[in-house]
């Protein structure tokens, strides 16, 4: 049974084909290993979510709300920055919530700069690139 859940939203699926100059050339599931292998030592059961809807985010945060997780770690992509429906959805949540991106979202365009669903998570990394998923994984074992 796994222990933390990982949610990836919308385009994150097309990691390796797009702006690669934003993103680097890494899949999702290479991610995904580079994330598994670094915790290979460690308690961490990951689950890995993806999906481009927001309403299945909200479903998977809401279903979650009545699972046994530690902590879930989410990527919402462009719903970090306008998504009200998933911010309500992280607050029905008694467990730590840790927002990432992959990129540095306050050096990029304005738009990105309203972090909208990380009001309501306990903590956000911006700008790690791969490395943090694994890392926001270890905060909370
Ligand atoms: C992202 C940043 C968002 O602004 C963007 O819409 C994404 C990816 C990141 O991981 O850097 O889809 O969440």
């Amino acid at each position: 049974m796994a222990n933390i859940l990982i949610i990836n939203g919308p385009n994150l699926n097309m990691l390796g084909k797009r702006e690669p100059e934003v993103y680097g050339t890494l899949t999702l599931d290479d991610v995904r290993q580079h994330t598994e292998l670094k915790l290979k030592d460690t308690p961490a059961k990951l689950e890995w979510y993806q999906t481009n809807l927001e309403g299945e985010i909200v479903d998977r945060l809401q279903k979650a709300a009545t699972q046994n997780y530690k902590a879930v770690i989410i990527n919402p992509g462009g719903y970090a920055h306008t998504s009200v429906a998933i911010h309500d959805a992280i607050k029905i949540l008694q467990i730590p919530v840790i927002e990432v991106h992959l990129s540095h979202v306050y050096r990029r365009e304005g738009f990105r700069q309203t972090l909208l669903t990380a009001k309501a998570c306990m903590a956000i990394m911006t700008g790690l690139g791969k490395d943090a998923y694994w890392l926001a994984v270890k905060s909370q074992l």
